[in-house]
């Protein structure tokens, strides 16, 4: 009896040992599966060549695979018919268009990228899907030829580089009235706000501005709220904004303009509707990005890899204190990957990228059309016009 109860002592100091040594030992570890994963991604990777846009021709191959077999006239014309998007027409080095786009900004920023190319471009035919979300889920047969900026894995759309590039991206009142755009300003007044941040002059916080577009992003609010010398995240107002209900309990907090994001060492991207706009800038600031998910593409995400140029976060934001206490006491690291992030932008994400990878497409999938199209003269011209200069 007394050893048996000496001996459950001791079986109950040593679970104790092992729960103490676990709780602080699980962190050592887990701090050190990070770094593993760091340096096993930077090892793997391989920087592609800035010629041609080539680095990102992977994703078009991917996304031309279903339709190697040709692209017929009865499924183009079952494709416009379905209204997944506005369909275009390329004849004689003209451009022309239906007259219905949902978006007229958005249809004005792509048909930007088209008539740049145009020169160079066969007689084809092509629909454009201008809303946020894709429009060819992967389970319907045939698959249909629509073009759209965005998708998940779950979606055969082939997408083209956004019209935000150049114009008829989100507007956010007060700081981009007329909506985002003008990639190559934005480029240059990103560059210039990150030459007055430096990385050692940077907060060292988490930072986040926003609407609440979606509950997923609560966690990091919360977070905010419980530990703001860790992370200042705030909720915006959006259109829909109706009540404090919508800025989880608290007034909306002002907009801050994408330059003023670069004073902070960590910053945030979380998907919109579908994937967001707001990736691409926030590495431009030389900060380091913590991108959430994996789920939502453009076209130069693939070549975009977690641990080399951004930190992965769970959808759920659960590992999301753990990074951000691991990257404040691992500074050379983190700003290392954010050199990375910083550098792949800079160097792949041009504005002669975009027009490149917009060539490579319509050149590529004109090719795939068996048919000689025929233009539909109820569809207008659409003319280049004086270009925007503002944001
Ligand atoms: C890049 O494109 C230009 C023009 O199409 C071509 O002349 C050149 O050979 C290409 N360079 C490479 C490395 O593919
Ligand atoms: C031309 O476009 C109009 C308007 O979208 C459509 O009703 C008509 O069927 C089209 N014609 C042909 C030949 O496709």
């Amino acid at each position: 009896m007394e050893l048996l109860r000496s001996g459950m002592v001791l079986l109950l100091l040593q679970v104790l040992q092992l729960c103490v040594l676990g709780a602080s030992g699980k962190s050592d570890q887990q701090w050190l599966n990070i770094q593993r994963s760091i340096s096993r991604a930077v090892e793997e990777y391989t920087p592609c060549s800035p010629v041609n846009c080539s680095c990102h021709l992977s994703v078009l191959q991917d996304d031309l695979r279903p339709f190697q077999g040709g692209v017929s006239e009865k499924l183009m014309a079952s494709t416009v018919r379905r209204g997944v998007g506005t369909h275009y027409q390329i004849i004689g080095h003209k451009l022309y268009r239906e007259s219905n786009c949902m978006f007229p900004a958005r249809c004005s920023g792509v048909e930007h990228f088209i008539l740049q190319v145009i020169d160079r471009l066969a007689d084809m035919e092509m629909v454009i899907n201008v809303r946020d979300y894709p429009q060819a889920p992967g389970w319907v047969q045939p698959t249909f030829p629509v073009l759209s900026f965005s998708k998940t894995a779950d979606y055969q759309d082939i997408m083209y580089p956004a019209w935000t590039f150049w114009e008829g991206g989100p507007a956010v009142w007060p700081i981009y009235p007329t909506g985002l755009g003008r990639w190559d300003l934005m480029r240059d007044d990103l560059e210039r706000s990150s030459a007055q941040w430096p990385w050692k002059n940077k907060d060292p916080k988490g930072f986040f501005r926003g609407s609440r577009t979606s509950a997923e992003r609560d966690p990091l609010i919360l977070l905010s709220r419980e530990n703001p010398e860790l992370v200042d995240a705030e909720y915006t107002k959006n259109q829909a904004w109706k009540s404090e209900r919508d800025t989880l309990g608290r007034p909306p907090a002002k907009e801050i303009p994408l330059v003023d994001h670069c004073k902070y060492k960590y910053l945030f991207n979380f998907r919109g509707v579908a994937a967001s706009f707001r990736l691409k800038h926030l590495f431009l600031c030389g900060s380091l990005v913590f991108h959430v998910g994996d789920e939502w593409h453009e076209f130069f995400y693939g070549q975009l890899r977690p641990w080399v140029h951004y930190v992965p976060l769970r959808q759920d934001l659960a590992d999301v204190r753990e990074l951000l206490q691991f990257v404040k006491h691992h500074d050379a690291i983190a700003q290392d990957i954010a050199l990375r992030g910083r550098q792949f932008i800079l160097e792949h994400l041009k504005m002669e990228d975009v027009s490149c990878y917009w060539e490579q497409l319509l050149s590529q999938f004109g090719r795939l059309l068996q048919y000689r199209p025929q233009r539909n003269t109820s569809y207008a011209q659409i003319s280049p016009r004086a270009s925007r200069t503002e944001l």
